[in-house]
């Protein structure tokens, strides 16, 4: 007999046949969000989920799931997920890491253009009929070119968004937790600065943390106050590592010349004073969603589920520790 596994969200057609052929599949194609009771009562009596970042799993779901053995996260980031609490209940869980990289740095990229040239705001202004003809003040906005970019986290990601800003002939400066090897520094063309010099002469300053509690807050109204007056904000890392009300009230002060986000402090709800903001651009947490990158996480999910229940160690394992008795 087959294992039985369940997919909490909708997932593609090649990458629900591939599941099909090693297990029974309980997948939710209604794409309906599941709640704790429903999501709790499917995963009874299964042996494999693939979870999405909604997809909140702590000791509180294990416990009404006795036949569990792997969580694989169609997602990087895993800040959903309790690792030592699926160690204790002897449960594996893999990550994506790898396929997603350039489309998040790409995305980036998007942020940062149409925050600093106003592209939604004139959109919306030609949208409304409001465009009464060209002139010379008209949407002024800030050079990226030439100017200073900041990456705080200089991972995966972070140093794929360094090497795309040599297009922009950019002063790249970043911060990261450890240092990176002198060639990929050479390579990104990125100085490592300490955190406080980061932002004090970043024109553009660009999150790439993961979300944890070390990173909670990580740019709050200390760091913002440390931002150039006039700087632009980009996130498409993890909500909370900003605090929301403090980025608010910088952008309505003026101390800030706008903010490119893709991720929030509790979404899918957003501070309530962002959406009037007009140099503001907000997206609803796309950045690794092109069809090609989406469809690889899900499959790279997918396999590492095979892996898992097959073999007990799948490729993206993020808590080997959970063969450890006691
Ligand atoms: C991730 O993989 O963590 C991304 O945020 C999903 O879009």
């Amino acid at each position: 007999m087959k294992p039985k596994i369940l997919v909490t969200r909708e997932i593609f057609d090649d990458v629900l046949e591939y599941l099909a052929g090693h297990f029974e599949v309980v997948s939710n194609q209604e794409d309906h969000p599941m709640d704790r009771q429903t999501l709790t009562q499917n995963l009874a009596d299964k042996s494999g989920v693939m979870t999405t970042l909604v997809d909140r799993v702590d000791a509180d779901l294990l416990a009404g799931c006795p036949e569990l053995k792997a969580v694989c996260n169609i997602a990087v980031g895993f800040n959903n997920i309790d690792l030592a609490a699926c160690s204790k209940a002897r449960v594996m869980v893999t990550n994506t890491p790898g396929v997603l990289d350039d489309s998040t740095a790409d995305f980036t990229w998007a942020l940062i253009l149409a925050t600093a040239r106003r592209v939604v705001e004139s959109d919306a202004h030609l949208r409304a009929g409001q465009w009464k003809g060209w002139y010379l003040k008209q949407f002024l906005g800030f050079d990226v070119h030439h100017a200073t970019l900041g990456i705080l986290g200089f991972g995966r990601i972070g140093q794929r968004v360094a090497r795309r800003a040599a297009g922009f002939e950019m002063t790249v400066l970043y911060h990261s937790r450890r240092r990176a090897d002198p060639d990929v520094e050479r390579d990104c063309k990125a100085t490592f600065v300490s955190k406080e010099e980061l932002l004090a002469r970043s024109d553009i300053l660009t999150l790439h943390v993961p979300y944890a509690p070390s990173t909670h807050h990580l740019i709050g109204r200390a760091e913002l106050a440390m931002l150039k007056p006039g700087a632009i904000l980009i996130n498409a890392a993890r909500g909370g590592v900003v605090d929301d009300a403090a980025l608010a009230e910088a952008l309505a002060s003026g101390r800030l010349g706008g903010a490119g986000l893709d991720v929030f402090e509790n979404e899918p709800a957003l501070h309530p004073a962002l959406p009037a903001m007009k140099n503001v651009v907000l997206t609803p947490h796309i950045a690794s969603s092109s069809a090609a990158t989406r469809n690889a996480m899900a499959m790279l999910a997918a396999r590492n589920l095979v892996a898992a229940l097959t073999t007990g160690n799948p490729p993206n394992l993020l808590n080997p520790e959970y063969l450890r008795k006691g």
